[in-house]
This record gives structure tokens, sequence and C-alpha cells, in this order.
């Protein structure tokens, strides 16, 4: 079965064609992080233009690299949400008219469960029930994946987004948007336990997690530098705050999969990229025996294969929607797409 899979929450354009939630036939990305970077961050009126720009060209270009015709089609798959409401409007308007004019059926996918989806395309032998933690600029969920189409939050962050947090430390230190990749990059060059910084704990909630001390506490020994004009160890800052933001992430995984027994563990999600987060879960994963699946950084950030992969399963499950179909800004995991709030 042909999926042609759109995405376009936030600001990368993505059409892919997938077949049977497993195979990538072809994956077009149109990123606009040049266009936002200007701004230090994404302007939505801006993505929202660039997405009706590139998505229908980028859909051509898709299924000619697929080699796969427009009557080979079977389901048109699209982020409805969460994501930019105006972004998101553009993907979900395009799968409509697409769905339409083919005659196939629209399937909609949440975001996340996309990025959960992308361990699908990586790793062939993968199937729930496993757990994931899911660490992208707007989540961070540790995710019981019981079935494709049934995903419970075991914990997840009470403030900011383990991205978010990079991103704002990285912008405050001059990196380029989005500096989460830049602020690793700089890390592999510094020596750690120079800046102390803290890792916090959820009062009474042992999987849940806190990351906007950690980020004032960063910024603190930015600031405290410069008005002393001291110099600041840039790498070796870089090395602590990835390390603290590890160390909040892992114990609270690993306890979570020690609690499921699944013995499995995958990663999804633009942070899953980060070096230290992997190198901390492989050799955590190691320690407790258990089998740990990170995607390729290709997959880890946003892209319209992980929403075929999705919406493949989506489709198996009956999760199918009509031309009154909506997009939302924000949604929960576990809830129905096609419902209004
Ligand atoms: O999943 P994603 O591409 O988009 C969202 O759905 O948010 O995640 C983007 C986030 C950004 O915050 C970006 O800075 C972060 O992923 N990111 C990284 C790395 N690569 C991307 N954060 C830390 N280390 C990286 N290597
Ligand atoms: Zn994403």
């Amino acid at each position: 079965m042909n999926i042609l899979a759109i995405e376009s929450s936030c600001d990368e354009t993505a059409v892919a064609v997938v077949r049977d939630g497993r195979q990538v036939l072809a994956d077009c990305v149109a990123s606009q992080v040049a266009i936002h970077r200007t701004y230090g961050g994404v302007v939505p009126e801006i993505a929202s233009r660039k997405h009706i720009e590139a998505i229908y060209g980028l859909a051509d270009a898709a299924l000619a690299e697929a080699g796969v015709s427009r009557g080979q089609l079977d389901a048109v798959a699209v982020t409805s949400a969460p994501g930019l409401i105006g972004a998101l409007l553009v993907g979900v308007n395009f799968a409509k008219a697409a769905a339409l004019a083919l005659d196939v059926p629209l399937v909609p996918v949440h975001h996340i469960r996309g990025h959960i989806a992308a361990n699908y395309l990586a790793f062939p032998e993968l199937e729930p029930p496993f757990l994931c933690l899911v660490v992208s600029g707007g989540h961070t969920l540790i995710v019981d994946v019981r079935d494709y189409t049934d995903l419970h939050i075991l914990g997840t962050t009470r403030d900011d987004a383990a991205g978010e947090c990079f991103d704002k430390v990285a912008r405050v230190l001059g990196m380029p948007y989005p500096g989460g990749a830049a602020l690793d990059r700089a890390a592999a060059a510094g020596s750690e336990g120079r800046y102390p910084l803290p890792v916090a704990r959820v009062h009474g909630s042992d999987l849940d997690m806190s990351f906007s001390g950690l980020k004032t506490a960063a910024l603190n020994v930015i600031h405290n530098a410069g008005q002393r004009g001291e110099a600041l160890d840039v790498p070796g800052l870089c090395a602590d705050f990835s390390r603290a933001v590890s160390d909040t992430l892992v114990p609270r995984t690993m306890e979570a999969l020690r609690r499921t027994g699944y013995g499995r563990l995958a990663i999804a999600g633009g942070v899953a990229a980060n070096s230290r987060i992997r190198r901390d879960f492989e050799a955590a994963c190691a320690a407790a025996g258990a089998a740990l699946y990170a995607p390729p950084l290709k997959l880890c950030g946003d892209n319209g294969a992980m929403i075929g992969a999705q919406g493949y399963y989506e489709l198996l499950a009956g999760h199918t929607a009509g031309q009154e179909l909506n997009a939302y800004a924000t949604r929960a995991i576990d809830a129905p797409l096609t419902e209004p709030l």
C-alpha cells in the first residue's frame, strides 16, 4: 500500500511516499530554517506562506523520486496536530484536495505519533509494545507504546521541552537557530565539571521532568560571566548543560522502562539526535540488558516519511477523516484527531 504523506507542522515542508508503513520510496524536505534564522526563531506567518509555495512542487518531486504515479497511491496521510496552526492548515488542505482528487482515504496523523513511528522505518523488526522517549522542540514525553495506535503517556515535562532549552541556551550563546545541534557540536570540544547545573526533581511524580530551572541556571552562568567580565568556557558550559539534560531524561526513562518490563526502548524527535543523550542511553540500556532503538539523525527531525509510517497503521485501524477535517495546535497523543476539542 502506497501512502503519500504530508508534514507541515513547523518550519519544514515535507512530503514522502511510504510503502506498507515501513519502506521509504521518497522523502523530500524543503527546510525554511535559513529564513527563520534571521529572526532567531520560527515566524508562524512566514512559515505558512513558505509551506504554500513549496508543497505542490515537493509532492510532485516525491512522486517522481518514488517512481509512483498518482493512480498508484492508496491513501494520503497528513499531520493535523499539534503544531503551528497556520502551518498545519496548509498541509491539511493540500492533503484533503489530494485525497478528494485521487478518491483515496484521508488519514490524519498526530505529529508525535509520527516521530515515534520513525523507528518503524529504521528498525523493520520493531513492533509494539515498547517504551519511547520523545524529545523534540515542543515535547518531552515518556510514552508507553502498547500498540501502533494505543499510546499512553507515563511521564512528561512540567514546564519547558528539552529542545526549547537547548535552543534558548544556544541562542543566548550566539549560536544560529535552531541551536540544539550547534550546542551539541560545541559540547564535544568541552570538558565537564566547571559549571555545576541543577537536575530538578518533580515532587510526588518520579517520571515527570522539569527543565526551566536548568535553563535559568545556564542563562545565569552566561550573564554573570558577562557582568563580571570573565571569559566564559563555552564548550565546557555546553558539555555541562548537555549532561544535565541527559541526567534528567535518562534515569526517568530507564525507570519507566523497568516498570513496563518491555526491555525495548526507542528514542525519537529532534533532540534524540543529541550525541550525549544517545551515548548515555546506549550505556544505560547495555547495563539494563535492554535493546535501544535510536533512529538515524535524518529520521529524528521532522520529515514526511514518519507520517507515512504512522499513517499506515492509523489507516489499518480505520482512523480516517472526511473533508471536514480540521487542524489543531494542541492535541493529546491519545485523543482522536477528528473531533473538535
Ligand atoms: O522534532 P523536531 O525536529 O521538531 C519538533 O517537532 O519540535 O525537533 C527540533 C528540536 C530543536 O529544538 C533542535 O534544536 C533540537 O531538536 N535538536 C537538537 C539536536 N538536533 C536537533 N538538540 C540537541 N542536540 C542535537 N544534536
Ligand atoms: Zn517534530
